[in-house]
This record gives structure tokens, C-alpha cells and sequence, in this order.
């Protein structure tokens, strides 16, 4: 069992249910939630909901789940990765890799830093034979921390979302990484 994972900088940790003004004010920036939904706000039922549910999910599958992302030392919130099964199906082979982090971090390569992490943690310890990650295909920040992180294009698709937002039009593009072509460039650029 693993309840935090650290690196350089920041501590991975399971989320609790005092997060919840943190997720608000995260959502509560349109610049976050742009790509996500248009730039909409969370609401304060809606935050508490989702940390019910992620609860839940620790209990599920040991390791996988979203992360609550906080400064080392410090403990300040600065926003979360996810790194569970799609859909929450066994077997834990392929596991689908999301971040989201507060705007006045972005740039500085927490998101990259935090991924990298999670995946050598998948690979080496939890059995993930391949990880993989969505993105709008207008979202260069993501995309790139994918790249990054060593993920390769796969394709661009086309989804019905219940609404349209701007550069859905655009599409939505995926990325994995094998578990193969991890071991053979553990540390991508
Ligand atoms: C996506 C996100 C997590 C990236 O976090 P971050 O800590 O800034 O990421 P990093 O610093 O590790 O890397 C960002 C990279 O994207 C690049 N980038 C940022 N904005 C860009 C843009 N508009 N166009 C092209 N590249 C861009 C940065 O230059 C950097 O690449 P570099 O190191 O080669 O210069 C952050 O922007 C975020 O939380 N966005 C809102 C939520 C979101 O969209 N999540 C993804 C949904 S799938």
C-alpha cells in the first residue's frame, strides 16, 4: 500500500474530505477549466461529490486514483493528477494519466515532474503495461506535458460532448506510452 509519493518538489498524496475549499478554488479559475468545460466553476456540492467518489476509489485499487498534488514542505494544494484504469476496470493495465494544477504554478514544470513520477511508480510497482492520456487537441500545455513525460501521438478523434466549448471543433487527441517503450527511455526529454 502507498499513501504518498514524493519527488523533487511536490507530495502525492490521497485526497480527504478537507480538500474541498482547494478543489473549489481550483475550478473557481476559468484558465483551468478552459479545455475542461469552457471555463465553468465547481460547484462546493459538486467538489464534495467527486472527493466522495475518489475516496471510494482508493479503497478499490490500491495506488491508483487521483492524487491530490501539494508543495513538499510547505503543504500547499497546487491541484491533482489522476492515474487510474479507465473507466475503473480491472486488469490495471492500462491506466489513463490526467493533471490539473493552480495557474500561478503552471510553467515551471510541476505537471511534467508529477506524471514522470506516477508512471515510473505504474511500471515498476503496479503492474500498468500502458499509460494513456486525452486532451483537447487545442490544448498545447497538455499535450506537451505528455510529450514530456514520453507519451507518443496515437490519434485524434472526434467525441460527442454534451456541449460545445471552443476548439472542440478541433477534436480531441490521445497519447499512451508501453511499458516497453518506457523501459527502453525511462527518462524522456
Ligand atoms: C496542463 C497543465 C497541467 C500543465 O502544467 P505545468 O506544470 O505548467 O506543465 P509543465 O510546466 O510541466 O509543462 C508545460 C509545457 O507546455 C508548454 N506550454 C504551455 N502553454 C503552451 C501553449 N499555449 N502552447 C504551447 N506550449 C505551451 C510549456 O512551455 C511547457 O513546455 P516546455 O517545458 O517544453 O517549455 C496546466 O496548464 C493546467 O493545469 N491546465 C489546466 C487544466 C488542464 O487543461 N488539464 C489537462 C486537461 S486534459
Amino acid at each position: 500500500m502507498w499513501v504518498h509519493l514524493e519527488t523533487e518538489r511536490l507530495l502525492l498524496r490521497r485526497f480527504t474530505e478537507a480538500d474541498e475549499d482547494d478543489l473549489v478554488a481550483l475550478d473557481g479559475d476559468p484558465e483551468v477549466t478552459r479545455f475542461i468545460n469552457g471555463g465553468k466553476s465547481t460547484s462546493r456540492e459538486d467538489a464534495r461529490s467527486r472527493i466522495a467518489r475518489w475516496l471510494g476509489q482508493y479503497e478499490e485499487r490500491d495506488g491508483f486514483g487521483f492524487w491530490a498534488a501539494v508543495e513538499r514542505g510547505s503543504g500547499r494544494f497546487l491541484g491533482w493528477f489522476e492515474f487510474r484504469p479507465p473507466g475503473g476496470e480491472p486488469p490495471p493495465g492500462e491506466v489513463e494519466l490526467g493533471y490539473r494544477l493552480r495557474r500561478e504554478v503552471w510553467g515551471r514544470g510541476h505537471a511534467t515532474e508529477g506524471a514522470r513520477a506516477l508512471i515510473r511508480k505504474g511500471f515498476t510497482e503496479l503492474g500498468v503495461e500502458r499509460v494513456i492520456a486525452h486532451t483537447m487537441a487545442v490544448n498545447l500545455a497538455s499535450r506537451r506535458v505528455m510529450e514530456k513525460s514520453g507519451l507518443v501521438f496515437v490519434r485524434a478523434f472526434h467525441q460527442d460532448w454534451p456541449e460545445t466549448i471552443e476548439g472542440s471543433e478541433h477534436g480531441d487527441v490521445e497519447y499512451a506510452l508501453t511499458r516497453a517503450e518506457w523501459e527502453a527511455h525511462p527518462e524522456p526529454r
